[in-house]
């Protein structure tokens, strides 16, 4: 396997799904979780079993209807959670237990009123315990974005002595700036005995909108998983988004990392997720939003339709879009009009545009976007063409 194979680690149904409003039921969660193994992700999280009975069947069903995806069961630094997760991990191929606790100062001081030393031993005795259920044990050390380095590198090391094969470094809250966040993997690289056993791992979120530029500053630095959502739902503003960072990686292949996402699948995913969760997809998102291959002013449409890629760093075709869309606006140009036009079946003379365009004008001022019964409601009244067969 490659170095610079990066784990494309699905947690859309655990901390995509925490969401409010985002509910699934176990039905729907098992078609997701079918959808993004056929997307080609490395390790679905399916859900936090001790959390609820409908958790737990959910992440029992999906264990035994995928295939050869590793499924990952969320669980506490509690006994008791690491052996449920254990139980509904039960069917799978390929079980994961993710098992961690909070190692910040604030965490420590307020969330578990207790100290470091007692942190470690608790996070060691976690990874020991789910060890004795299964091989694949995830260890997380919530909020490490805002962990002090010589703790968490403390930490990590008791971790990995503990057997731990992957090692979250979550940016709970989504504080860190991407050299911050870049330097903590380096650090823990540099300062882990052993860590090469085990593959470290990003979890990063949204809160300044810096969890896709901190994940990859993440794997600049040597780690090889990222925990991502689609669409990047997550807890409050979200985490990763998949499609972003696996675009990155695939339209900067100088960087040379490579996943084995599908990519042509991401639009259908991403519809899917969002439909199933009811929750609306920005129209602005990169990869995946209505208009992300939408242009709407006369400059850009000029160059697109000249070349696509005057205006256009991924081919549509590659994330599962049919075509760029050329919208009519009051701020489209003339080569608009007549590719809009020649596309509803009317080939326009230089002087039939001239004719067709002002009035196109008026038109646009007062609405938003011309569609095409407009246009060829203005075509028909300015002009003595008729409509060919399109
Ligand atoms: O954001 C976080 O720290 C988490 C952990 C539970 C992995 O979601
Ligand atoms: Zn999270």
């Amino acid at each position: 396997m490659s170095d610079n194979r990066i784990y494309i680690f699905d947690t859309t149904l655990r901390d995509g799904e925490q969401v409010p409003g985002c509910k699934l039921n176990t039905k729907q969660k098992v078609e997701l979780a079918l959808a993004l193994e056929k997307l080609g992700v490395d390790i679905i999280e399916a859900g936090f079993p001790i959390s609820s009975p409908g958790d737990f069947q959910s992440v029992e069903e999906i264990a035994k209807a995928v295939g050869d995806v590793v499924v990952c069961g969320l669980s506490r630094s509690v006994e008791k959670d690491i052996k449920t997760a254990a139980e509904a991990l039960k069917y799978a191929k390929r079980p994961r237990i993710h098992t961690g606790i909070g190692t910040s100062e604030s965490h420590i001081k307020y969330k578990f009123r207790t100290t470091p030393e007692k942190i470690i031993e608790r996070a060691v005795a976690a990874v020991k315990y789910a060890k004795s259920f299964v091989e694949d044990v995830e260890f997380y050390a919530e909020d490490a974005g805002r962990t002090d380095n010589e703790y968490l590198a403390r930490v990590i090391q008791a971790v990995v002595d503990a057997g731990a094969t992957v090692l979250n470094i979550p940016d709970t809250t989504g504080y860190c700036l991407p050299e911050e966040y870049g330097a903590k993997i380096r650090f823990l690289k540099e300062n882990v005995k052993g860590i090469h056993k085990a593959i470290l791992s990003t979890h990063c979120h949204n809160d300044l909108g810096l969890a896709t530029a901190n994940s990859i500053a993440g794997i600049q630095n040597g780690a090889r998983q990222i925990e991502c959502t689609i669409n990047g739902i997550g807890e409050r503003a979200g985490n990763t988004s998949l499609e972003e960072v696996v675009m990155i990686m695939r339209q900067h292949a100088h960087l040379n990392f490579q996943t084995q996402i599908n990519t042509p699948k991401l639009q259908g995913i991403s519809n899917l997720v969002s439909e199933k969760m009811g929750m609306p997809v920005q129209p602005n998102k990169a990869i995946v939003g209505a208009n992300a291959f939408a242009h709407s002013s006369g400059i850009h449409q000029d160059g697109v339709i000249k070349k696509r890629e005057t205006y256009e760093i991924i081919n549509p075709l590659d994330v599962g879009v049919d075509h760029s869309k050329i919208v009519l606006t009051a701020r489209s140009g003339r080569a608009a009009i007549a590719y809009r036009a020649k596309q509803i079946g009317y080939n326009l003379t230089k002087i039939d545009l001239d004719k067709v365009y002002s009035n196109f004008l008026t038109v646009a001022d007062k609405k938003k976007e011309v569609n095409d019964d407009d246009l060829a409601g203005i075509i028909a009244a300015k002009t003595s063409l008729v409509q060919a067969s399109c």
